[in-house]
């Protein structure tokens, strides 16, 4: 992709799409998004969207889809069994991630449930870059426990290591030669690493586990969400792909894994999921379990509208100013966030922004959980919703402890093509607002708390008056304005 200079010299991420069609937002005052954090419980996914100004929960679903993929909804021919759709995406499969054989899924967790229900049992171990909450959730669920093997430099926030999200080869073989091959169903790669803000790994480092996976004779399982971003960052980071393109990187990538599978949600802007490879036989373990959870094997619970758009969507990953949009906001607004001191993952990932709320709230222990402290004071005085990824997303032990986060990071989603850069200048401003207020947020604590993913429906309360004391502030900083 061509670079486009400024004049002004300065680096601006230009948008290489226009807008035609848009939705009304609405900034509701103060008062409101105090009362809509109550009423939530201090939970962001609690919200309702007319108290959301921008809604950077997350990118799943939420990224804005292109004509083309519109048009193609129109065509969708609905058949119970063998719709045309489903071999126009079956074909996109095989031309952007290179493997053979499709089984579509309602969703990437759908495709997480059916194969840990084929291959984790009791006293299975899987063996993971990093975990991702509902990746781990399904195996836990079937007796199986995750180990996650980073290198160091994974958890260090101001970095600049270009594949924080690679698996640690060294540690990788130890686990396997103390557990057993045996007992280890299978390695999973989870593409650009959402949990530690949205960080990729190097096509050498899949490489490597690739030889222990041959060497051990143990599966590879390639979580390919975020693969077309991984993909991106590996031709701007990685030497060996300079000048390379987005389709060879993708197959390079896919073509070491014996199992891929995907939110269609995040790879291609639609909804739905996937699972592919070219092995026949794991596709026979695999289909059986289908259609007893999702639908028949040519729609798997997705509509056919949405199977279209996938379909369009997938080939658009292989459109570097598509697929570059998100991560190159998402490091404009790093560069701008660090230059201010506001401490943020580096280097920039992907998915979105990553505030590491353990320094920003270093007053709050984790124990009252300062990642959620944190979306709730920004959502407050501003508007924008983010997502908790912290200790409020981990799962507690098998003995109902709590387990604290490796991280506590307050994550600012960057839907692919949604907002214009004025918005996020608007983001930038109040967030510094909000550094520079840090010591009014307070904790929160659990008044609701569900026994799985307790951070979807989970409900809290501040420790104290602090949400009121950070309104008073901020009105007498901003007076009338929203
Ligand atoms: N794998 C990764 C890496 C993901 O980021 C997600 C979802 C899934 C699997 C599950 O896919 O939502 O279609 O069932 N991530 C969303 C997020 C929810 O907000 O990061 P799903």
């Amino acid at each position: 992709m061509q670079e486009i200079k400024f004049y002004s010299g300065e680096n601006i991420p230009l948008e290489l799409h226009k807008v035609r069609i848009v939705q009304k937002l609405h900034l509701v005052p103060i008062e409101r998004r105090l009362e809509a954090l109550y009423e939530g419980g201090f939970n962001t996914f609690r919200l309702s969207t007319k108290d959301v100004f921008l809604d950077m929960l997350t990118d799943s679903g939420t990224n804005a889809m292109s004509d083309n993929q519109l048009a193609a909804m129109m065509q969708g021919d609905d058949a119970y069994a063998g719709s045309q759709s489903f071999y126009r995406l079956e074909k996109a499969v095989q031309d952007v991630l290179g493997k053979k054989y499709l089984l579509p899924v309602h969703q990437g967790r759908a495709a997480e449930n059916i194969i840990a229900l084929a291959y984790v049992k009791k006293g299975s171990l899987v063996p993971m870059n990093y975990h991702f909450t509902t990746a781990m959730a399904h195996i836990t669920d079937k007796g199986g426990q995750i180990v996650e093997l980073l290198y160091d430099e994974a958890y260090v926030i101001n970095s600049d290591h270009p594949f924080k999200g690679n698996m640690n080869i060294e540690k990788l073989e130890e686990v396997i030669k103390r557990h057993g091959a045996s007992n280890i169903p299978f390695i999973r790669m989870e593409a650009s690493t959402n949990l530690i803000g949205g960080q990729p790994f190097s096509v050498q480092n899949l490489r490597d586990v690739r030889t222990l996976a041959d060497k051990y004779g143990i599966r590879i399982v390639l979580d390919c969400s975020l693969l077309g971003e991984n993909a991106y960052l590996v031709l701007k980071r990685e030497e060996e792909f300079k000048g390379s393109d987005m389709k060879t990187i993708l197959h390079t990538m896919t073509s070491l894994a014996d199992l891929c599978y995907f939110s269609a949600r995040k790879i291609s802007s639609s909804r739905g999921g996937g699972m592919c490879t070219d092995r026949p036989e794991i596709i026979k373990e695999l289909e059986a379990l289908v259609p007893l959870y999702e639908g028949f094997t040519t729609y798997g619970g997705i509509s056919i509208r949405e199977i279209e758009a996938m379909a369009v969507g997938l080939y658009e990953t292989l459109d570097e100013t598509m697929i570059s949009q998100s991560p190159e906001f998402i490091k404009y607004l790093v560069g701008e966030l660090d230059k201010k001191g506001i401490p943020v993952i580096k280097p920039a990932g992907v998915l979105g922004v990553h505030v590491d709320a353990m320094q920003v709230c270093a007053h709050i222990p984790q124990t009252e959980y300062p990642a959620g402290a944190l979306a709730s004071a920004l959502f407050l005085i501003s508007g924008i919703r983010g997502m908790e990824r912290g200790s409020i997303s981990n799962q507690r032990d098998e003995e109902g402890n709590e387990t604290y986060a490796d991280m506590e990071l307050l994550r600012l989603a960057m839907p692919r093509r949604v907002f214009t850069l004025s918005q996020v200048k608007y983001v930038e401003d109040r967030l510094t607002w909000l550094y520079d207020n840090r010591e009014l947020i307070g904790g929160l604590k659990f008044v609701y708390e569900p026994p799985v993913l307790r951070f979807f429906m989970g409900g809290l309360a501040p420790t104290s008056d602090w949400p009121q004391k950070l309104m008073a502030k901020f009105k007498a900083d901003f007076g009338e304005s929203l």
